[in-house]
């Protein structure tokens, strides 16, 4: 059936305008036009790029460099001949997508995250889109660290719980202040009839930073009334390259049984696509039943599934604890080689993070991050800027990702090519050197 409306006098097709180029706008591209400009001129523009397998990967989530791994090649090949599997999905999990195969998957696991169970989306943000919106009921509360993650916010905003607080970037007394309030403010949450969950990630992804959860799930326990507190834990980041085999850091720090849920994503360290929330039993049958993006959304494929099976073995059978080392050695490497910079030039126009990272990223704030990166970019490493509203104002940065493939020679010639770009910058700016920093440079160059 078609619906036509005839078009009136004054409709849109009148105010079609003629772009230089001779193609036209709409009036409705017209206003979106002004809002890319104003990104444009706030230098906040995003736009897709191609990237240059020539370069040195110093930016990808590929942290274990498994996309690259014959291991992980032959493991996908082998289980894709033995499981002989269809190629498509067949549609939503609810419908003909789910599979027994897919099931033991999803129980081996979260067997091995040490999960009493676990639920298969085909994304990372699915599942915490879908989590966060079904999950906190009317009179509950979200509390969140400030950095959490885009699709957190995203879930939070179709929720039913009104109260979603912040609190600062790893702040147990922020946290503890926050969950104060919540308790003077509620005396449904007093009473022990609503309940507060705790949004945070393992390891942050714009500045490696891991979240103090021992101390975290402390100060959960002991300001709220037993029950009432339910921390969730977003393990992208740690998936694979911290914890036993990988585990990430709830199991690095013992936590299983203190943790309320938690989402392990496939597409970085595991060099595939999907994502797990480790739950209860119970959470699970929840979330099939209310988590949107699970239930309206066609299955991933069985190639997909292979994959992720494929690198889970590597986990279990100990592949990955080489390249998890040689991930660990690169960021120390980096660190140290980055903290002997002496130049105040150099010092000033690169901010260097005071402890060396747990995690592969590094952030390195800098005065013109953008030109910093397409220094690099043009001597062969791949690092990328970030910048608001990605990140705060004031906080601006190049973001470095260690990767289980990178060798030493490459971290030190990076730290090379910065301390250049330092030093041009210095001398552009009238940042002046003495003689002698100027011949320690010259030397270390
Ligand atoms: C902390 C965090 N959570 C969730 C996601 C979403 O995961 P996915 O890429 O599987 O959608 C990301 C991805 O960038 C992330 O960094």
């Amino acid at each position: 059936m078609t619906c036509s409306v005839p078009p009136t006098p004054n409709s849109p097709r009148h105010s079609i305008e003629e772009m230089e180029d001779g193609t036209s706008q709409l009036p409705l591209e017209k206003s979106l036009q002004k809002l890319l400009d104003r990104r444009r001129a706030n230098s906040t523009l995003r736009s897709l790029t191609i990237n240059s397998s020539q370069q040195v990967d110093f930016s990808s989530n590929d942290f274990l460099s498994l996309s690259k791994s014959p291991a992980l090649r032959a493991a996908i090949l082998a289980e894709q001949a033995t499981s002989n599997l269809p190629l498509g999905s067949g549609g939503s999990r609810l419908l003909d997508g789910n599979s027994r195969y897919a099931e033991d998957l999803e129980q081996d696991i979260a067997a091995f995250h040490r999960a009493p169970a676990g639920l298969l989306f085909n994304s990372g943000f699915d599942a915490n889109a879908g989590f966060y919106a079904c999950v906190p009921q009317p009179g509950d509360f979200i509390v969140y660290d400030e950095f959490i993650h885009a699709s957190v916010h995203d879930g939070m905003r179709l929720s039913r719980a009104a109260n979603r607080i912040p609190f600062c970037h790893n702040s147990v007394e922020d946290l503890q202040r926050v969950l104060e309030d919540c308790v003077h403010s509620s005396q449904t949450l007093r009473e022990g009839r609503s309940h507060v969950l705790i949004a945070v990630e393992a390891v942050y992804s714009m500045d490696g930073d891991l979240a103090p959860l021992t101390a975290i799930v402390d100060i959960v326990e002991a300001v709220l009334p037993r029950g009432c507190g339910y921390v969730v834990v977003d393990e992208a980041h740690s998936t694979g390259v911290i914890g036993p085999n990988g585990r990430g850091l709830v199991c690095e720090l013992g936590l299983e049984k203190r943790i309320f849920a938690r989402l392990h994503t496939f597409g970085k360290a595991l060099a595939g696509n999907g994502a797990i929330m480790l739950c209860s039993p119970l959470i699970r049958h929840y979330l099939i039943n209310y988590a949107r993006p699970l239930i309206y959304t066609t299955f991933m494929s069985y190639p997909a599934l292979v994959a992720i099976r494929a690198s889970y073995t590597l986990l279990m059978n100990g592949h990955t604890n080489s390249l998890a080392a040689h991930v660990r050695l690169l960021v120390d490497n980096l660190f140290r080689e980055l903290r002997s910079v002496q130049l105040p030039a150099v010092t000033e126009l690169l901010q260097v993070p005071s402890e060396c990272p747990s995690s592969p990223i590094f952030s390195i704030q800098a005065a013109e991050p953008k030109s910093l990166a397409r220094y690099l970019q043009e001597k062969g490493f791949m690092v990328r800027a970030v910048v608001p509203p990605t990140v705060p104002e004031g906080t601006s940065r190049v973001r470095v990702c260690l990767h289980a493939g990178n060798t030493i020679p490459e971290t030190k010639a990076l730290v090379v090519h910065m301390k250049k770009w330092a030093t041009l910058q210095a001398r552009g700016r009238g940042i002046s050197c003495t003689m002698a920093e100027r011949e320690t440079e010259k030397a270390r160059l």
